[in-house]
């Protein structure tokens, strides 16, 4: 029997190569090799500014606390994403405020965010679900109506597009991910735009201690007595981590054509198989193809994961909606019902294998086993 990973990275000599770079000078944590990759990050994006941190968590966090977001305000985003989407929201002090999502995209649904505006509510906090961009345009036309900051979750989506808009363009701050299995991946890590000065300099100072000088200044200028002028955190990029990244972002469209192929071939044989339904794409966007998830009919989802794992094939669940995991329920009262639409998905989701150096012959492989375990319903379903 073949396994099929769900994930396999593709790092190796260029990356060593670029990490041995870093060892043969002095400095292993925030300093040139972070710069580098910041400048360059910032080019691919269009952006004026990217500070390295270490996770997309953070950045976050760091984006609600550099707009002043806190204790008694309210963010408005998605239960459809990965839990720390809002965990960030409350490390901040303030509530996530859930909008239920467009059924055939999982993406927060824009047409539903202005009913969910209060008085106090100052953000709003979209997730570019697998690859595919929200509606920045709609979003951002909301916001400056009601006066609201936008805080992107990109850890999906680093090379997408929507109408002409990139991740970061029309948000005040951006956040990535190079978590494992991100499409830019250091193990673990992250990123934040932010085109404003002021913007910036406050991130700069929230990643470190609210220090004055980093390491690197030390080192370049000689010890000076730094000040703290402000509460930070210990969020900062090493040099090894932007060691790893280099590479990467030199290879990313080419590996974003990789997954366009993938994902065409999945779409082509998995468009036969009745039961499985895709999510969808837009008009005028490019998908970044971070995941390749699938909807069935809820009954068998999990059913369909066993199966799958008899078979050595790897699959994950992305997501489960937020609102239902037990914290939520029980700090912010949220309960079954609430948001039908993320409901649904979350029990009719799976997230099957895939990766830019995954083999064609693998997709047929689980391809296969999708078709095969939806169509050999227990005895016990045709009972029930
Ligand atoms: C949608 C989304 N947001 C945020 C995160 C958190 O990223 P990190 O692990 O870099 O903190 C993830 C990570 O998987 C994610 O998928």
């Amino acid at each position: 029997m073949q396994a099929v990973p769900f994930f396999q990275h593709d790092l190796g000599r260029p990356e060593l190569d670029e990490i041995a770079d870093v060892f043969a000078g002095p400095m292993l944590t925030t300093g040139d090799k972070v710069a580098e990759f910041e400048r360059a990050f910032a080019d691919y994006l269009g952006r004026r500014h990217v500070l390295g941190v270490t996770s997309c968590t953070g950045a976050l966090h760091m984006a609600l606390l550099a707009l002043n977001i806190g204790p008694g305000d309210e963010v408005i985003t998605t239960p459809m994403t990965f839990v720390a989407t809002s965990t960030a929201i409350l490390e901040s002090g303030a509530r996530p405020i859930f909008v239920d999502v467009e059924p055939d995209t999982g993406n927060l649904d824009a047409c539903l965010v202005e009913a969910a505006i209060t008085p106090r509510t100052r953000a709003i906090l979209p997730v570019h679900l697998y690859g595919l961009m929200c509606d920045m345009r709609a979003l951002r036309e909301i916001a400056d109506r009601f006066g609201l900051a936008i805080i992107e979750d990109c850890a999906h989506c680093v090379e997408g597009m929507r109408d002409g808009v990139r991740p970061g363009e029309f948000s005040d701050c951006a956040c990535f991910s190079f978590y494992a299995t991100k499409n830019l991946t250091c193990g673990e890590g992250g990123a934040i735009t932010a085109d404003r000065d002021d913007l910036i300099e406050r991130l700069r100072l929230l990643r470190l201690h609210g220090m004055t000088k980093t390491a690197a200044d030390r080192y370049r200028e000689g010890y000076a007595h730094w000040d703290v002028t402000m509460l930070g955190w210990k969020y900062n990029m090493d040099n090894i981590q932007a060691a790893i990244l280099m590479p990467q972002l030199r290879r990313l469209e080419v590996k974003l054509r990789d997954r366009e192929r993938l994902a065409a071939r999945y779409i082509e044989i998995l468009s036969c198989v009745p039961g499985v339904t895709i999510p969808a794409s837009r008009r005028h966007a490019i998908h970044a193809r971070h995941l390749f998830p699938v909807f069935v009919d809820a009954k068998e989802r999990d059913r369909l994961i066993s199966e799958f794992s008899k078979r050595q094939i790897g699959t994950v669940v992305n997501y489960r909606p937020i609102h239902l995991l037990k914290y939520f329920r029980e700090t912010l009262g949220y309960c079954d019902g609430d948001f039908p639409v993320a409901e649904a998905i979350g029990a009719e989701t799976i997230s099957l294998p895939f990766y830019p150096t995954m083999p064609f012959e693998f997709l047929d492989i689980v391809a296969e086993a999708l078709a095969s375990a939806l169509h050999s319903a227990p005895a016990v379903h045709a009972l029930a």
